[in-house]
């Protein structure tokens, strides 16, 4: 039997109506329509400089190696407890996107558009609506309340401010809703922390930004979340889990 199922993504400002054809391999685009009128401005929000510049070229061959042994397994488990309307910080070049499932939404942000420009193109079909916006995490041109989930997946290494995007992610959930991350921290163990110290000037100018001793738990509790559910690998690298918004303003 045919299982025909409709969706629409929009991208650049067009709406797809996609037609998907479960039991024959062919997915095909039946109409779509530009709705430039509608759409959310690809610069709204203040667009900060890339102090460090993209690192959009290259990227997911950089990252193939880390992505198969350390990171696309905590993916797995994490993104599909996405739901409802979703908010992605620093999506990047979006690598989480083939993970997400049964969503009522999905915006994908960066401020990146070297970075938005390849997340588009990773776009396959789906059952739900998908925008892509520039924009920075410190400053979201979104009202209070819009979310259900916001996920940031190796965003806080790299985010200039980040007790502003935790500020902006709280205002910008619903009551309730909940903060997906995936995050490398400091590690604890001696020497590690130590290593990741030294190294960190290094890192952050060959890898737009990033720094391996940031110790987001602390920042995340801080921004007044309750970390509900945590995983640390070994030697406490790299930290995912869900946060909701604890009852004190922090
Ligand atoms: C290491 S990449 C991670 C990309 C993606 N989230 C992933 O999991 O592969 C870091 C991302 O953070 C983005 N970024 C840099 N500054 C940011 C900011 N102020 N707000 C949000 N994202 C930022 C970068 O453009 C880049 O796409």
């Amino acid at each position: 039997m045919t299982i025909e199922k409709f969706g629409k993504i929009q991208v650049r400002g067009t709406i797809l109506q996609l037609q998907q054809v479960e039991n024959g391999q062919e997915s095909k685009q039946v109409t779509s329509s530009n709705l430039m009128s509608n759409r959310h401005s690809h610069t709204s929000g203040e667009v900060p400089d890339l102090p460090y510049g993209s690192i959009a070229v290259g990227y997911d061959d950089g990252m193939r190696f880390f992505e198969r042994r350390l990171f696309g397994h905590r993916r797995r488990k994490l993104i599909p407890q996405a739901s409802g309307n979703v908010l992605e910080i620093g999506g990047g070049t979006g690598v989480n996107l083939q993970y997400y499932q049964g969503l009522a939404s999905l915006v994908l942000t960066d401020p990146d558009p070297l970075m938005i420009e390849q997340a588009e193109r990773k776009l396959r079909p789906g059952a739900f609506p998908v925008r892509f916006e520039v924009v920075s995490a410190e400053a979201l041109p979104f009202p209070d309340g819009s979310f259900d989930t916001v996920v940031a997946t190796l965003v806080f290494c790299t985010i200039p401010q980040p007790a502003k995007a935790l500020a902006e992610i709280r205002r910008v959930l619903r009551p309730g809703g909940k903060f997906l991350f995936m995050e490398h921290v400091r590690p604890r163990p001696f020497p590690l922390g130590l290593l990741a110290d030294v190294l960190t000037p290094l890192q952050k100018r060959l890898c737009g930004g990033c720094q391996l001793n940031r110790k987001t738990l602390e920042t995340v509790e801080a921004a007044g979340f309750q970390v509900v559910q945590r995983e640390l690998s070994r030697f406490d690298l790299i930290l995912s889990g869900e946060a909701i918004l604890s009852h004190t303003e922090p």
